[in-house]
């Protein structure tokens, strides 16, 4: 894990063996709670912070109940309640912050900002989503995937539609894994040249069109998103034109393999990226990659935390 094991504000900065580490725990974790353990001491005294910038269902509540879980204290923070709303340095924060707590998850507009904030905090830092990446969804995706595909190496995923936070996220995932990835998005729709760039310096083949079919043909999983992510408001006309051929309906699902699961990070905008068929079909995993969430943070905050 990067830097003295202490951030994880991209998906690069695991290596291979961490994320099988992770995944590993996190299938174990999964099944602890299955049988009804689910209280641990593991964290106890250790104490994280989730700092908002903008809204969040799944990433805030599974963090909460994570460190609750594992016998840790939670406390969740906007980031306008903060000093930082009025003008605070992002420096001096991190600072303070170090001092007070055990490790700090943010949600930020910039991925920058979430950068800057661990360049000055002495304590490990959490990208909860930023407008570059999504790395703690990727986890939950990868864990998905392993469930339903039984192996990783090998497998396609096919992204249709906007090549956003947590498609970089999910190719830089794939990539360290041995997997395919294939995107349909329209022209300027594309994943961020950086992520591709460090995926192919890894080995990895990135195929990227604007044709949906050349994409879902073959996959063992198809993955889609919202048109406009948050921040992306003021575009959302221009952007739902770009994007409206970029639907995962049944015809486009009916591309892939036969036993294709079809995937999204939630929150879903029925009826725009995906149909209401596809959601309410068996081929969506989409509730058991939320649920994922809960387990694959929990083994992301022992590696992190426990002593
Ligand atoms: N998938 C995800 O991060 O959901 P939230 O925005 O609800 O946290
Ligand atoms: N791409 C979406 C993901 C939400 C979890 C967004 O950034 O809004």
């Amino acid at each position: 894990m990067n830097v003295n094991g202490m951030r994880f504000i991209s998906i690069f900065d695991l290596a291979r063996g961490d994320i099988d580490e992770i995944l590993k725990s996190a299938a174990v974790l999964k099944e602890e709670r299955r049988r009804g353990s689910r209280r641990r001491g593991d964290l106890e005294g250790r104490i994280l912070a989730l700092i908002f910038e903008k809204p969040s269902t799944r990433t805030r509540i599974s963090f909460e109940v994570a460190m609750l879980e594992l016998g840790g204290d939670v406390i969740s923070l906007n980031w306008n309640e903060l000093q930082l709303g009025r003008g605070e340095r992002i420096k001096e924060t991190a600072e303070v912050l170090s001092a007070y707590l055990d490790a700090v998850m943010i949600r930020a507009y910039a991925h920058t900002t979430i950068d800057e904030f661990a360049r000055y905090a002495s304590i490990p830092v959490i990208n909860g989503l930023s407008d570059l990446e999504h790395p703690c969804q990727t986890l939950a995706d990868l864990m998905t995937i392993k469930e339903y595909k039984k192996n990783l190496s090998g497998i396609k995923v096919a992204w249709v539609g906007d090549g956003n936070n947590v498609c970089n996220s999910l190719i830089g995932g794939c990539a360290l894994m041995g997997m395919e990835v294939s995107i349909a998005c329209p022209e300027g729709y594309e994943p961020a040249e950086q992520v591709i760039r460090r995926a192919e310096a890894m080995g990895a083949v990135i195929h990227i069109s604007e044709d949906v079919k050349e994409a879902v043909t073959d996959a063992d999983v198809i993955y889609t998103d919202v048109w406009v992510s948050m921040g992306d408001e003021a575009d959302r006309a221009r952007r739902e034109e770009a994007l409206r051929d970029y639907q995962v309906n049944e015809s486009v699902v009916d591309m892939a393999k036969e036993d294709a699961i079809v995937m999204h990070c939630m929150p879903v905008h029925v009826g725009e990226e995906l149909t209401e068929e596809v959601l309410n079909s068996e081929k969506a995993v989409i509730l058991e990659q939320a649920e994922n969430r809960l387990h694959a943070q929990k083994a992301l905050l022992l590696k992190l935390l426990k002593l």
